[in-house]
């Protein structure tokens, strides 16, 4: 036993990469994408919030970010490398992507299986 002990801050070493969890990377990433922010358009938790409303003589008219909750992997890729109206270019890599996806995922577990529960057309 006594000999194990000298392994210890071997142990500890690794367990400290492991300091900021995947899930926290990837709210992070989702917070500060090196660029604007996901949540200033999508809320905190990709559901979608409202980015501008105007208002003119037609009545008001908003700008809304989209609900990204349920988006694949493969979807929000291909967003984020292609051009768009409102929403800024990003310049992440697809492990990043992949950690935001991740993080949306299980930020909206609950959300996600009582979407699966209810379509019934699946
Ligand atoms: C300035 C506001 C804004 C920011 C910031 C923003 N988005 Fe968007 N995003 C939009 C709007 C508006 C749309 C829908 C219209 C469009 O395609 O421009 C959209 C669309 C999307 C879509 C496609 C949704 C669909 O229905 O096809 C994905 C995925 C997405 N955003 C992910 C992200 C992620 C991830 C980030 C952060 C890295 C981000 N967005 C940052 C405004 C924004």
């Amino acid at each position: 036993m006594k000999k194990l002990l000298f392994l210890l801050p071997l142990v500890m070493l690794n367990a400290g990469e492991d300091f900021i969890s995947h899930y926290e990377y990837g709210e992070m990433l989702y917070n500060n994408p090196r660029g604007v922010s996901c949540a200033q358009c999508h809320g905190e938790d990709g559901s979608g919030t409202m980015i501008v409303s105007l208002k003119d003589a037609n009545g008001v008219n908003e700008i809304v970010g989209a609900d990204i909750r349920q988006k694949t992997f493969e979807e929000i890729v291909q967003s984020l490398n292609g051009y768009h109206e409102i929403m800024p270019r990003y310049y992440l890599t697809d492990e990043e992507v992949k950690a935001i996806y991740d993080f949306l995922k299980k930020k909206n577990k609950r959300f996600l299986i009582a979407q699966k529960d209810t379509n019934t057309s699946r």
